[in-house]
C-alpha cells in the first residue's frame, strides 16, 4: 500500500517546508517538493499541516484505584489518542507489593493489547530491597529502560528518600532514566489529615494540601539525588513556575534533568476550585491547578527549551467516581483526561496566542519524548525512513470541547466549553489511515508494543527554534 501526500506544509521541529511525502507500506519512502509517483491514495493536504504523529508520554489507562478503573481502557484511550492526533503513548506498569517488576510488566502487556495506537510502558518500582537491581536490569533488557516514581501516594506506591536513592543508584547503573512525581508525600499527607480533622473535605483542601513548595521541594531532592547518582531524570507533570527556575539551575550546571509539563497546568488556573463538588471534584488531579501566574511562567519554560515535553497524564474518572469522595476530598480519585485534546490545545492556545511555534509545538507535542525515550527517529519524526506515523492538521477547524463529543468514557472534561482551533483530518499510524476525514476508520489493526533500546542517544533540542509559518506568510514552494 502507498499514500502520496501533496501540497501539504510539513513541519517538523526544526522546518517548514511546502514539499510532498511519499508512504509505502509502513515507512515514509519520499520527501521532495513535487512528486508525481503513482500511489493507491492520494491526500491533498491543501492549506494543512503535516506533523508528526504525537507521542503522549504520560497516560493512565485502566488505572486500578479504589474508586474503579481510571475510565477509559487501552481501547477507548487509544481511540481518544488517535482524534487527537497521538499515535504512539507511554503508560505505566505499577506492580503490587508481591510482585516482582517483570511479573507486573509481562501482565501489563497483556492487558494492552487492544490498544489502536503503538505503546509502551515505563516501569514503577514501587519499593526497594537487594532484588530491584536485578528487576530493573531485566526490564531494560526487555526494552523498557525508563522507570516512574512516586515521591507522593506515600501509603500505595510512592518510595521514601532512601528507597528513591537505591532505586536511582540501580536505574543509572544499568543505563536507564528515572522518571519522578515530585510532591513530597509525607508534608501533603499531614495538611490533608489535618484538614480533614477540621473538616474542611471540599475539593478547594486538596488543592491546599498539595502546595507549590511541596513539588518545588520535591523536584530540588529528585534532582539532587539524581545528581548524587549520575541518573538522568525526567520531571513529569511539572506545574510550578518555581519548579522550573530549579530545573534551569540543574540543567545550567549540567545535569541531565528533562522537564514535562501538561495541557492543564497551562490554561486553567486555581479558580476552578471555588465551585461546588459537581464542578470542581473533577479538578481533583495532583499536583493541582496551580495560581494563573504560573500558566505563562510555564510558557515560558517551554519557548526556553527548560521544558521538552508536553504529556496529558490521561487518568480520567465519571461523575460517579469522583463522588466517590464527595465528603472527604482524600477519597477522590486524582486525575482527569486530556488525551484528545494535547494538539488542539497546544495549537489554540500556545501557537494561536504566539506562546511558542509551530516547529516548537512539534517538538513538544512529539520529537522531544521520541529523543528522550529511545523512539527517535522510527517515532517522532517525518524524514525518509521514519515510521508514517502523520497528522494531517486542518488550522482553519473550530470547535467547542465537550464530554458529549469527546471520545473519552468519561462523562465530564476539565475542557468544557474550551474553544479550540484545528483538527486531525487525517491520521495514519505506520501508513495505515486510521483517521480520515475527520472520523475513525473501522476495522483497524491494533497498534504495536514498542521496545526501546536508544534512550537519550539523541540529544534533546536545546536551540530556540524560529518561527515560520509559510501558510500565514503565503510563502513559495522549497
Ligand atoms: O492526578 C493524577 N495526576 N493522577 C494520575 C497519577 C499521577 O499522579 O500521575
Ligand atoms: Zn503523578
Ligand atoms: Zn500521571
Amino acid at each position: 500500500m502507498s499514500i502520496l501526500i501533496k501540497n501539504g506544509t510539513v513541519v517538523t521541529s526544526t522546518q517548514t517546508l511546502r514539499v510532498d511525502v511519499l508512504i509505502s507500506g509502513e515507512s515514509i519512502v519520499e520527501i521532495a517538493p513535487e512528486i508525481n509517483e503513482k500511489a493507491d491514495t492520494v491526500i491533498d493536504a491543501q492549506g494543512m499541516y503535516v506533523l508528526p504523529g504525537g507521542i503522549d508520554p504520560h497516560v493512565h489507562l485502566h488505572l486500578p484505584t479504589p474508586a474503579g478503573c481510571s475510565i477509559d481502557d487501552f481501547k477507548s484511550g487509544s481511540i481518544a489518542a488517535l482524534y487527537g492526533g497521538t499515535t504512539t503513548f507511554i503508560d505505566f506498569v505499577t506492580p503490587s507489593k508481591s510482585e516482582t517488576l517483570d511479573e507486573a510488566l509481562t501482565k501489563r502487556i497483556a492487558e494492552a493489547t487492544d490498544s489502536l495506537t503503538d505503546y509502551s510502558f515505563h516501569v514503577s518500582p514501587i519499593k526497594w530491597d537487594k532484588t530491584i537491581e536485578e528487576q530493573i536490569a531485566n526490564c531494560i533488557e526487555r526494552g523498557f529502560p525508563s522507570f516512574k516514581i512516586y515521591m507522593a501516594y506515600k501509603e500505595t506506591v510512592g518510595l521514601n528518600d532512601d528507597e528513591l536513592y537505591h532505586v536511582m543508584h540501580d536505574v543509572a547503573s544499568h543505563g536507564g532514566m528515572v522518571t519522578a512525581h515530585c510532591e513530597l508525600g509525607d508534608e501533603v499527607d499531614k495538611l490533608r489529615n489535618q484538614f480533614f480533622e477540621e473538616g474542611k473535605v471540599t475539593p478547594k483542601y486538596h488543592a491546599l494540601s498539595r502546595p507549590e513548595s511541596a513539588e518545588v521541594s520535591a523536584v530540588k531532592r529528585a534532582m539532587a539525588f539524581a545528581d548524587q547518582t549520575n541518573c538522568p531524570l525526567y520531571i513529569v507533570h511539572v506545574s510550578s513556575g518555581e519548579s522550573v527556575k530549579h530545573i534551569l539551575q540543574a540543567q545550567r550546571s549540567g545535569q541531565q534533568v528533562f522537564a514535562e509539563t501538561c495541557p492543564q497546568y497551562l490554561t486553567l488556573n486555581d479558580s476552578v476550585y471555588n465551585d461546588n463538588f459537581a464542578e470542581s471534584g473533577k479538578y481533583i488531579i495532583s499536583p493541582p491547578i496551580r495560581s494563573a501566574n504560573n500558566n505563562d511562567l510555564l510558557w515560558e519554560g517551554i519557548s526556553n527549551n527548560v521544558i521538552q515535553t508536553v504529556g496529558t497524564d490521561h487518568c480520567p474518572f465519571s461523575q460517579a467516581q469522583k463522588e466517590f469522595g464527595i465528603n472527604d476530598f482524600r477519597k477522590v480519585p486524582n486525575g482527569a483526561g486530556g488525551i484528545e485534546h494535547r494538539l488542539e490545545l497546544l495549537y489554540t492556545f500556545g501557537v494561536k496566542n504566539n506562546k511558542i511555534s509551530l516547529n516548537k509545538l512539534v517538538d513538544i507535542f512529539a520529537t522531544q519524548a521520541a529523543k528522550i525515550f529511545g523512539l527517535y527517529p522510527q517515532k517522532g519524526e517525518i524524514a525518509v525512513g521514519s515510521d508514517a506515523d502523520i497528522v494531517i492538521w486542518n488550522p482553519n477547524a473550530q470547535r467547542t470541547i465537550s464530554a458529549k463529543n469527546h471520545h473519552s468514557k468519561a462523562d465530564i472534561s476539565i475542557y468544557e466549553g474550551f474553544k479550540v482551533n484545528g483538527k486531525a483530518e487525517y491520521v495514519l499510524l505506520r501508513g495505515n489511515m486510521t483517521i480520515k476525514n475527520g472520523q475513525l476508520v473501522n476495522g483497524l489493526n491494533p497498534g504495536k508494543l514498542l521496545l526501546r533500546k536508544n534512550i537519550l542517544s539523541n540529544p534533546v533540542n536545546l536551540n530556540t527554534s524560529t518561527y515560520n509559518d509559510p501558510l500565514a506568510d503565503n510563502c513559495g514552494r522549497v
